[in-house]
């Protein structure tokens, strides 16, 4: 009878089999534990062997993958001794103390070993003419063939990219914390290919590994593999530093696990702060009008924040690290974060554009203090951790905000349901109620006010027919909106701390006292007692003085665009008109856009701080009108 390759192999592996079997039933007890302890090439075959169930199965099943586990290791998950066996997106979390490499091992292809024993199983089913194997299975036999070099059946290893990731959990502290200025030494990453070089790392020949440094305790490293990859994370020593560092690393062949983006502009947008809190917008988080996608948006909450204030070192070195931004910053507004209490978050369509955005707000900051907040998403945002491509999240770039002074007379007011364009600190007063009751004391004023215009606004043939209505550019519609967008920020001032030396803010209730009682010197009256003393001593409406009692603020005047756009929306029969730059009255009622600066205020203003935010309209120089009924100063 004339014997195939594999059937040859079959026998000879058989016969060497119970020939083991026996050796091994003789000498030893049938104590797996002690089976382990055979010397020699004999451990690697037994070593998979599991005699308690493989009964059923017969002898065969043990006997191909001891052969597989024989030829390769990676195949199995398995790796040397002092090298952790990486499995596609699961992050592995790892130890190192200073001037250590711990060792990883990816193989491209890593299946769980059930898959393999199925496929060995249809290996050889297929020697026999069975059916085709499923697609799951043939790329296992790709993987397989170079390998087992079956009858001829070698194929092209496939080349994958494969991604690896890791992020720093923790790092060592300074052992003199006020005499340390530099940060922690970051790790590094040794990657190889080769199988010459098993142990990539820094003492390691450099042409065989590629290096990648962590950057703010993050780093992503992509390469093209067609077998293992061996993998080194190395801690340095750092002098001066106590405690080991933490670690995750994570490779895939689907797409990063940890991700962070270094890119100029952030993605965080501080809109404004007052004394104790602030509120930061993300970006659009669509730029689809279609109704079903934003309503799908505004359902969720896809981002979380941290926050940390500048002037603590303890997040310089993990700024890019999801984890260690969990361990370290101080607020958290992530799903168990630190001081939740602290955060609300929600989805807003406030600001250019009305397209959906998350917002942040926190509580509970210090005065006069400067912050760090960092965007960041958990795992792809709807769901994170292991197995998942992405699932260690995504950091974003930090971006700075301050909050203010401890006068306490600017408060923050979002969330407002007629002028819901307002989100900004306004003139307040810590005696006069929390921020809800501000909201509403400015808003239910906007509305009235609103109202009395609403009314001239009937007068005015709107649902004429286009060649008698009065504009070809304009209707109505343009006309109440430029003119609520006008009103709300005239009635609604933003306030800045009195202290705030920039020169387009405007003083103003500088004769009241401070919440605490405190007032003025005779020296902050320099500037009022050479302009138009009454802008300076009073509020722009009478009402925030009366009410509210602030004390002294600065305003961030509106934008004059707002003005003309109203007089340029509006019917002339409305006699709307603007004081022009120079003439009494506009100093103190509007101020101009100076590039990127927030030099005045708009619906949806913040500080952005990327020029592609400006409002692109020429303005016509506007026609005076004479000042009638409604008064735009
Ligand atoms: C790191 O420190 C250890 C022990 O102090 C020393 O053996 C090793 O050579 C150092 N490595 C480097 C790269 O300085
Ligand atoms: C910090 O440095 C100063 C001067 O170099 C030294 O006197 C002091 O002991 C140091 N502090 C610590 C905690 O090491
Ligand atoms: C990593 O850092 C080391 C030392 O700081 C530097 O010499 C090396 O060029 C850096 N490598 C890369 C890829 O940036
Ligand atoms: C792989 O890394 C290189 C830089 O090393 C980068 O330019 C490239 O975009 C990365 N590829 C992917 C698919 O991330
Ligand atoms: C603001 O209002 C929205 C919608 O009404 C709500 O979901 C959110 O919790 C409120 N607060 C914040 C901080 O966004
Ligand atoms: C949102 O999109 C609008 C319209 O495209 C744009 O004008 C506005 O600047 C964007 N807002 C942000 C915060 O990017
Ligand atoms: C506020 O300041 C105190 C004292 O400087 C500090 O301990 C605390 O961490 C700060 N809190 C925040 C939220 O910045
Ligand atoms: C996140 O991943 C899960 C599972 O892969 C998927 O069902 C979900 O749609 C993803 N979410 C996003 C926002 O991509
Ligand atoms: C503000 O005060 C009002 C009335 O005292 C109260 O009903 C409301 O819950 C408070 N809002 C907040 C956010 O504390
Ligand atoms: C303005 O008046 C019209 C007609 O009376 C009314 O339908 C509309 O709701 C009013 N608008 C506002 C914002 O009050
Ligand atoms: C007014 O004009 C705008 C822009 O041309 C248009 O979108 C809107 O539907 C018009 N409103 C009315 C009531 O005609
Ligand atoms: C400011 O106005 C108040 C009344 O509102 C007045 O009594 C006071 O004299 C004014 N102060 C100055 C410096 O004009």
């Amino acid at each position: 009878m004339q014997l195939s390759p594999l059937q040859s192999r079959l026998a000879a592996s058989l016969l060497a089999s119970f020939l083991l079997i026996a050796l091994y039933l003789t000498l030893f007890s049938p104590h797996f534990a002690i089976a382990e302890d055979v010397p020699g090439s004999s451990t690697i075959v037994l070593d998979n062997v599991d005699f308690s169930t493989s009964e059923p199965r017969g002898l065969l099943d043990p006997i191909y993958e001891a052969e597989f586990s024989a030829f390769d290791r990676g195949i199995l998950g398995r790796a040397p001794a002092g090298v952790t066996a990486l499995t596609n997106n699961e992050a592995m979390p790892m130890n190192a103390v200073a001037g250590s490499t711990q060792r990883f091992m990816f193989t491209v292809g890593t299946i769980p070993a059930r898959a393999i024993s199925e496929a060995s199983l249809e290996l050889r089913g297929e020697r026999d003419g069975s059916q085709r194997r499923s697609t799951d299975s043939e790329e296992v036999e790709e993987e397989l063939a170079p390998e087992a070099d079956l009858d001829g059946l070698t194929k092209r290893q496939l080349a994958q990219l494969v991604y690896i990731s890791a992020n720093t959990c923790e790092q060592p502290r300074p052992v003199a914390a006020s005499n340390t200025t530099a940060d922690p030494p970051q790790l590094t990453l040794y990657v190889s290919k080769t199988d010459a070089n098993q142990s990539p790392g820094p003492l390691a020949d450099t042409d065989s590994q590629f290096q990648a440094n962590f950057t703010e305790g993050a780093v992503m490293f992509n390469l093209t593999v067609s077998g293992d990859v061996y993998i080194g994370v190395y801690a340095p020593n750092a002098t001066g530093y106590t405690g080991q560092y933490n670690f995750r690393v994570a490779a895939s062949t689907d797409g990063y696990f940890y991700t962070y983006n270094e890119r100029d502009d952030a993605d965080l947008i501080w809109v404004d702060s007052d004394a104790q809190g602030a509120l930061l917008i993300t970006h659009n988080l669509t730029e689809s009008t279609d109704p079903a996608v934003e309503e799908k948006i505004m359902s969720t909450q896809p981002y979380v924040m941290f926050a940390h204030n500048s002037g603590d070192k303890s997040i310089n070195g993990l700024k890019y690290s999801y984890c260690g931004l969990q361990n370290h910053a101080q607020i958290a507004a992530t799903k168990n974060g630190q001081f939740t209490s602290m955060v609300s978050t929600g989805m807003t369509k406030r600001g250019q554009g009305n397209l959906p955005k998350q917002q942040f707000f926190f509580s509970g900051l210090n005065s006069s203090a400067n912050y760090l907040g960092i965007l960041a998403r958990d795992g792809n945002s709807s769901v994170s951790g292991n197995g998942l491509v992405g699932g260690g999240g995504h950091v974003f770039k930090a971006t700075s905000f301050s909050t203010k002074s401890d006068h306490g007379n600017c408060g923050i007011v979002f969330n407002l349901t007629f002028c819901d364009q307002v989100a900004y600190s306004v003139p307040s007063n810590p005696n006069f109620g929390n921020s809800t009751q501000l909201a509403q004391f400015y808003d239910d004023y906007a509305k009235t006010m609103y109202e009395n215009f609403n009314k001239s606004l009937q007068q005015v043939a709107c649902e004429a027919p286009s060649n008698q209505r009065y504009s070809l550019a304009r209707n109505c519609s343009q006309c109440a909106q430029a003119y609520k967008d006008w009103l709300c920020l005239v009635t609604i001032p933003r306030c800045e701390d009195f202290d705030n030396p920039a020169p387009f803010l405007h003083p103003r209730a500088m004769d009241q006292p401070f919440p605490n009682g405190e007032r003025l010197g005779d020296a902050a009256w320099v500037l009022a007692e050479q302009n138009n003393m009454a802008a300076y001593n009073t509020s722009r409406n009478p009402r925030i003085d009366e009410i509210v009692v602030p004390g002294p603020y600065k305003e961030l005047l509106p934008c004059e665009d707002l003005c003309y756009n109203i007089v340029q929306s509006c019917p002339a029969s409305l006699q709307f008109s603007c004081p022009l730059p120079g003439q009494t009255g506009f100093s103190s009622s509007y101020a101009r856009r100076q590039g990127d600066e927030l030099s005045c205020n708009y619906p949806g203003s913040a500080h952005f701080t990327s020029s592609a935010v400006r409002l692109a309209a020429a303005w016509v120089v506007p026609v005076v009108v004479t000042l009638l009924g409604l008064f735009l100063v």
